[in-house]
């Protein structure tokens, strides 16, 4: 093969291009009278690993990346929300009153933006009505946090637009109070948009930090900043969006929690969190002989999957801790392994980019997000960054897949 398939780079826009689209659209969707509207962004993310242990009381290590969703926002005097988005130019927009905002009443991503004052509300935040528009360079529907990214925007925009005091200085983020709004952000997806996910990503988009994974022990919901600066160490990761398609809300992600739980339950531990390593077999033979054997056989592999990825993580930080990152690349891989055959949520676009990337010198490789469909990553040395990209765009080609989009992630900022 002589030439490379074009290789489609999703870039990041710069802080200030991103501001400027966002008052642009503000002015043209609702003019210039009255108060300008200030702007907040918020950024998708990516998880090193600890998949599907969110919920599981587990770990996970994301960082944030530095594509952001970014909001204009302005406060009104009465209960009506008035929304649109950049990305829907056509359209006139969402307009509802907060009084009727409750689950099953908002669809579509309106249901991010008024869902987080709705779950601000029930923490007894006092929050009015406001006009917003949103615009984003994360993309969308790829496992990278778009919907986390809104919410979280929104959160930051609508605490200090209300004045709240839960983010914080810019230069001094208030851990305590983010992790507030990022309860927030998780009833706004749970309960009014209706995904059933976990939280990890919430708390990457509002507690992560520049420079540094985000370490989130789901159990308390604490975190520890631990340095990873790939670039320092002539590394790159490599994001690959598969484009094939991924949606939370349908019955895959749901059903995964739900065995888990059910799984906890009849081991009598209130997460799987709970249950050691080393007690990982006895613990698998005792499920195994609790229900039918095609439900226990299922329960095993999903349980097996959530304890080994949680010590996954836990080796993964002793490495970067020990400053050795290029050896974190065969827990990658095992991590891919096990949510594959172990958890059932990769596909085949996912594996093909996977093997593609190790082939062609990745240091390792895995799904990250939800899975069936979205994205992967790979590790690999900051040199080898176009012909591992070139030889996944290659594979894809030879499936006959629709072409996949690329960037390089590095570790950003939180929102504010
Ligand atoms: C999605 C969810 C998260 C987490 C991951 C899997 O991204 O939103 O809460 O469960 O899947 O690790």
């Amino acid at each position: 093969m002589s030439t490379t398939p074009p290789l489609a780079r999703v870039d990041a826009w710069a802080p200030e291009a991103g501001t400027e689209r966002v008052r642009a659209a503000f002015t043209e969707r609702f003019g210039t009278d009255g108060p300008a509207p200030g702007v907040w962004s918020a950024p998708g993310r990516v998880n090193l690993i600890g998949e599907h242990t969110d919920y599981n009381g587990g770990l996970c290590l994301p960082i944030a990346l530095p594509h952001r969703t970014y909001v204009a926002l302005r406060a009104r005097q009465d209960d009506v929300v008035r929304l649109a988005s950049a990305q829907e130019p056509g359209s006139g927009g969402v307009e509802l009153r907060l009084a009727d905002v409750a689950p099953g009443t908002v669809d579509g991503w309106a249901a991010y933006v008024v869902g987080v004052a709705w779950g601000l509300a029930g923490q007894g935040h006092r929050v009015r009505g406001f006009d917003a528009v949103v615009d984003s360079c994360v993309p969308y529907g790829a496992g990278l946090s778009s919907s986390a990214a809104l919410e979280s925007a929104v959160a930051v925009a609508l605490d200090a637009t209300f004045g709240l005091g839960l983010a914080g200085p810019v230069d001094a983020p208030d851990d305590a109070g983010r992790t507030v709004l990022a309860a927030a952000c998780v009833r706004a997806e749970n309960d009014i948009a209706g995904a059933p996910t976990g939280g990890m990503d919430q708390a990457a988009s509002l507690r992560a930090r520049a420079g540094h994974a985000l370490l989130l022990d789901c159990l308390d919901a604490s975190v520890r900043h631990v340095p990873f600066d790939l670039e320092a160490q002539g590394l790159a990761l490599l994001v690959v969006d598969t484009r094939a398609a991924h949606a939370l809300v349908d019955g895959q992600y749901a059903a995964r929690r739900a065995t888990c739980e059910a799984a906890a339950a009849s081991l009598g531990v209130a997460t799987l969190r709970e249950i050691a390593p080393d007690d990982l077999d006895t613990a698998l033979d005792r499920l195994a002989a609790t229900s039918e054997a095609d439900v226990a056989e299922v329960a095993v592999r999903r349980v097996r999957h959530v304890v080994t990825e949680i010590a996954r993580v836990e080796a993964v930080v002793a490495l970067l801790d020990a400053d050795r990152v290029r050896d974190i690349g065969p827990l990658l891989d095992a991590s891919h392994t096990s949510l594959r055959d172990d958890y059932e949520v990769s596909c085949v676009e996912l594996d093909v980019a996977v093997e593609a990337a190790r082939s062609a010198g990745a240091l390792g490789a895995r799904m990250t997000g939800g899975g069936f469909g979205g994205s992967a990553i790979a590790l690999v040395e900051a040199s080898d960054v176009e012909p591992v990209a070139a030889a996944v765009a290659w594979a894809f080609v030879a499936h006959g897949f629709t072409p996949p989009a690329f960037l390089v992630a590095t570790a950003a900022a939180s929102a504010h």
